[in-house]
């Protein structure tokens, strides 16, 4: 190579520099641009590696020329870099106009209250409007808590209503949250306001409304000169303000050892709107709040004197209200972790239909 050449080669250079600078967008090309001219391999950083071709006394003038056209092109890059930078700050200060700080953003799903949940917190706000306590009990039970004190000693037919979970050190798995009625009674004595919710077990076969695990909640209120006039106002103020709508209930006579009288607190079916469906067993009504009078020997084994104090209990499927409150018609999903099941709370008003027969699962759309 001799000085002539070498000076239309940078020559060259420059030029397509200059005209690839202008068609440069971005501060990301315009560096690799600089590298790939500039660097030590770039198409003029590497001319100095040829400075051994020229004889020594030109070595000193080639290096100048390299130089020189450095500085020029260096130049260049630098307004090209001056105008990118300006334009990348207009647009960040236009997008802050527009940007607002307040608005969600792209929040993923954050999950939501399994349905009975939300029910259950439901019920306990309002009955502690009510003044009454939210009181917990064991899901292992003693025999005589689960049955005993609820007047159904071992030789008595009602066992058999409950196939009960027996475990090997001679407890259950509380087959209802009525053992709470007897515990609360022995905690607080009378006058006595409590409701238990609570999950209980039952040696089920298992369809689209049996489970061998479910919710209840239990309630017990204990005072002078209670009757069942209070038990059936209450029924209907709690169906009404868990189903948000009018609730028309029935009253049926009904059998249960710790209660007499005992009655079946019927609700108009919710998702046939009493028009007959599988849900009700085609009769437009579901069996929803078991109840009564405490019966003589409940208060009794509670410590309470029948001739002072008379109370009324109840047993409430919140299981089966949270089904009904949300149309879901297959008990089996609220177990199974079936996400559908758990954003319906979150719906409200988009129910959420379940065929297990065709299996297909019709979903409404979550409102916007
Ligand atoms: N413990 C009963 C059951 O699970 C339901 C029940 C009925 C509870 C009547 C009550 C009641 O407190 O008074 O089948």
């Amino acid at each position: 190579m001799d000085l002539e050449l070498l000076n239309t080669k940078i020559a060259g250079i420059e030029r397509e520099t200059a005209e690839a600078t202008q068609k440069v967008t971005s501060i990301d090309a315009l560096r690799s641009l600089d590298s790939a001219v500039l660097g030590k391999t770039g198409s003029l950083g590497g001319l100095i590696a040829n400075i051994k071709e020229f004889p020594a006394d030109q070595r000193g003038q080639v290096g100048k020329l390299v130089n020189e056209a450095k500085g020029r092109i260096k130049s260049v890059l630098d307004a090209r870099m001056a105008e990118l930078q300006q334009a990348a700050a207009s647009a960040s200060d236009e997008e802050s106009k527009w940007f607002d700080p307040t608005l969600p953003g792209n929040v993923r799903p954050m999950g939501s209250v399994h349905p009975v949940t939300a029910v259950q917190w439901e019920i306990e706000r309002l009955f502690e409007r009510l003044g009454f306590t939210v009181e917990d009990g064991p899901e292992m039970e003693s025999e005589y808590n689960n049955f005993e004190a609820l007047n159904i000693p071992a030789s008595h037919p009602a066992r058999d209503m409950q196939d009960t979970f027996w475990l090997a050190n001679g407890m259950v798995l509380r087959t209802h949250t009525s053992p709470v009625q007897h515990r609360s009674m022995k905690k607080f004595g009378a006058p006595l306001r409590v409701i238990a919710p609570g999950r209980c077990f039952r040696y089920e076969t298992i369809d689209a409304s049996h489970e061998n695990t479910f919710h209840q909640v239990e309630g017990l209120m204990i005072d002078r000169d209670i009757g069942l006039p209070h038990l059936i106002a209450m029924a209907k103020m709690l169906l009404t303000e868990v189903m948000q709508r009018e609730v028309t209930v029935r009253v049926r006579p009904g059998y249960f050892p710790f209660v007499e009288p005992g009655i079946e607190i019927d609700m108009n079916c919710a998702i046939c709107g009493g028009k007959k469906c599988p849900t009700c067993k085609y009769s437009g009504w579901v069996e929803i709040l078991p109840a009564g009078m405490v019966h003589p020997n409940v208060l009794r084994a509670g410590g309470i004197d029948p001739d002072e104090w008379s109370g009324f209990a109840f047993g409430l499927g919140l299981t089966r209200l949270a089904m009904m409150k949300y149309g879901i018609g297959d008990i089996r999903i609220l177990n199974s972790g079936d996400l559908r099941a758990l954003v319906a709370p979150q719906r409200m008003g988009g129910p959420i239909i379940v065929d297990k027969t065709t299996k297909s699962r019709a979903v409404s759309e979550p409102r916007p």
